[in-house]
């Protein structure tokens, strides 16, 4: 099965180490076509984008594009190309391999741990407000076809890879409805995948036994916020983000590139180092199902750095074609009695739909209300009765008013005596309104009691 990959050369050290990596790759005999396309530096100052249409029609239509970094200018300039490529293809998954190199030295000499980052939503979904100029607030959106999706491709993934253990990493202690949807998304589709063994750890429990025993890890799936930084700390447990690989994964595409950048102080000096490119682009032959090929260069590489030829971000004094050299010398021939048909990782097609309460009744509104002091708010309003008012998540009352710090946003909640629709919330803006108050915000409420849809804190 012959596949052409997309080749993004980028800029800096890029085209150094994307020259590595396919000339590895070819070595092995991989039967894939490279299809270069241009995105980066160089292609806005050429064309005036540094990711043109007809990049992204490329990746789109050979599904699998090998990216090498792309320098963002700060400040000015054009945006992310790795941001744009994300959010233009949606490629929910960032899945962020760390398993320990021999040759590379670290504190732990076993870590294998594959991390799967929800991409799209969380905090990162940008919806963001000042809602008074003393108040910012970031909203974090977790959905249930999100996070069915990411819960899908990772425990496909794992299946795929042989994997043993998926562990969800989550807040849900505190983040009841948020980090709670996802946590139940994930026991909900570890049901159909029993000969995995699932678990769940919270997030700052989950810190504490990566920096003390890696090890235990298989495979960790978390949602966006948490998953930005605990893939960071694993590539600190294997070397750093020089030798970091990932893969943004869609429903139809997937983006393989390194987690460095373009290095612009080593640029065109042959001092760059492919190996975290290299890394990504095994992960890249895994995703598409050749693992024969993927497993040789791995020996390959690591054959080579227990030799001891390393460029000098690992110590060593190899230059980029001195190690690429020695990686190829070592690659094992292909033993063609062991090649096995291409075994894709395959999801796509069995992401669910959302299935929405079934009792979802509206009971209430919260209405965020600007003021300096605890807000005189009307306490009925035709079928509401005022409930609580609370400041920054806490129960404000004439009593405690004085002894805790409050901000000038205070939430009133609503809560309905009998039937309502939402033509009575408007009575209750109206009248808020009419006492004089200014509001910037309304959350309403669905289901009262034990099946609140929505926090009581
Ligand atoms: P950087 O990762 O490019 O460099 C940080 C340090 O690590 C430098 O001293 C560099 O020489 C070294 N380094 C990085 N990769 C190396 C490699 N393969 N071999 C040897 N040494 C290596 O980070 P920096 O300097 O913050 O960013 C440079 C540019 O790259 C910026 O424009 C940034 O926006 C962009 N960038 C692009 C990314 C991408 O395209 N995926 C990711 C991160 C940054």
């Amino acid at each position: 099965m012959q596949q052409t990959v997309t080749l993004l050369k980028g800029d800096g050290i890029g085209p150094e180490i994307a020259d590595a990596v396919r000339e590895i790759i070819d070595a092995t005999g991989a039967p894939i076509t490279w299809e270069e396309a241009e995105a980066g530096l160089d292609c806005y100052h050429k064309h005036g984008t540094p990711l043109p249409q007809e990049t992204l029609e490329i990746i789109k239509h050979n599904k699998v594009a090998l990216k090498s970094p792309t320098t963002t200018p700060v400040g000015t300039g054009h945006k992310s190309v790795n941001v744009a490529i994300r959010k233009s293809l949606d490629l929910f998954a960032n899945v962020r391999p760390a398993k320990s190199l021999p040759g590379v030295h670290t504190r732990y000499s076993n870590v294998d741990i594959w991390l799967v980052r929800e991409n799209v939503e969380d905090t990162y979904a940008g919806i963001e407000y000042m809602q008074t100029p003393d108040v910012a607030q970031s909203l974090k959106i977790i959905t249930r076809p999100g996070s069915e999706a990411i819960m899908r491709y990772t425990f496909e993934m794992a299946r795929a890879m042989n994997r043993k253990r998926v562990t969800c990493v989550h807040k849900a202690n505190i983040h009841k409805m948020s980090d709670g949807l996802f946590l139940e998304c994930f026991r909900e589709m570890a049901k159909e995948y029993p000969d995995l063994h699932a678990d769940d750890i919270i997030v700052d429990n989950a810190c504490m036994q990566l920096v003390t025993k890696p090890e235990q890890f298989d495979v960790m799936v978390l949602p966006n916020l948490y998953g930005d930084i605990v893939s960071d700390l694993c590539a600190g447990l294997i070397g750093g983000l020089g030798v970091a690989p990932g893969g943004n994964i869609g429903t139809e595409i997937a983006v393989f590139e390194a987690v460095h950048g373009s290095a612009p102080d080593i640029a065109g000096k042959g001092l760059a180092n492919p190996t975290a490119l290299l890394l990504s682009g095994i992960q890249m032959l895994q995703h598409i199902g050749f693992y024969e090929h993927a497993s040789r260069i791995e020996d390959a590489m690591r054959l080579a750095l227990v030799s001891g030829i390393k460029t000098r971000d690992l110590g060593g004094n190899a230059s980029t074609k001195e190690f690429t050299r020695a990686i190829i010398a070592e690659l094992p021939k292909q033993d063609d009695s062991e090649y096995h048909e291409p075994n894709p990782i395959r999801y796509s097609n069995k992401i669910t739909t959302s299935k929405p309460k079934t009792d979802w009744k509206l009971v209430g509104t919260d209405v965020f209300v600007q003021s300096a002091t605890l807000p005189d708010v009307p306490t009925r309003i035709g079928k509401f009765e005022l409930q609580q008012i609370a400041n920054r998540g806490t129960a404000v009352t004439k009593e405690n008013a004085h002894d805790i710090l409050l901000v000038d946003v205070f939430r009133c909640r609503y809560m309905a005596t009998e039937d309502i629709t939402e033509m009575d919330i408007l009575d209750v803006l109206r009248e808020v309104t009419s006492a004089g108050w200014k509001w910037m915000h309304v959350e309403n409420l669905h289901n009262a009691g034990k099946n609140a849809a929505y926090s009581k804190a």
